[in-house]
């Protein structure tokens, strides 16, 4: 079967303006540097990572009926979608394929309405509030999931 070590990373709606949204929730990172970090972290274990981000929902979901065959697993941080896009989750669902939910923010100390996550029980795990290192723990987990 070969190296199972392509990670798909997509991120959601929002995520393409980290330079300019609130850095004491999201850190100083632009979002090139922020893909670029995640890169390094992935080479850094073995893995292979292709990116994707889309401010488009219909976009999001079409994305992830195309990972079939082209990825082993998911990371996802669709942004505000998390708390109530259903269509992510079927989507996520479909794929069958291992995924880490990450969010740069700590969404537990936050607004009530961002308590929810619509994806959280299609993933193997929630990283939430670490900032770019939650992107390095949700590749580690990843990698042991593949027995890598
Ligand atoms: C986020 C948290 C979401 O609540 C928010 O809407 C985002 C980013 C995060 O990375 O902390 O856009 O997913």
């Amino acid at each position: 079967m070969g190296n199972r070590n392509r990670i798909a990373v997509l991120h959601g709606v929002n995520l393409d303006q980290l330079a300019v949204r609130p850095s004491e929730h999201y850190g100083q990172l632009s979002f090139d540097e922020l893909e670029r970090q995640i890169g390094e972290y992935a080479s850094e274990l073995g893995l292979q990572c292709r990116f994707f981000q889309t401010n488009h929902e219909g976009e999001f979901v079409e994305h992830l009926h195309s990972l079939a065959g082209m990825a082993d697993a998911i990371i996802l941080n669709p942004g505000a979608w998390t708390h109530y896009a259903w269509s992510l989750h079927d989507a996520l669902e479909l794929t069958g394929l291992p995924a880490v939910e990450v969010h740069l923010s700590d969404v537990s100390k936050r607004e009530e309405w961002r308590q929810l996550s619509v994806i959280s029980d299609v993933c193997i795990a929630t990283v939430s509030g670490k900032g770019v290192q939650g992107y390095r723990e949700a590749l580690s987990l990843l990698r042991a999931q593949l027995g890598q």
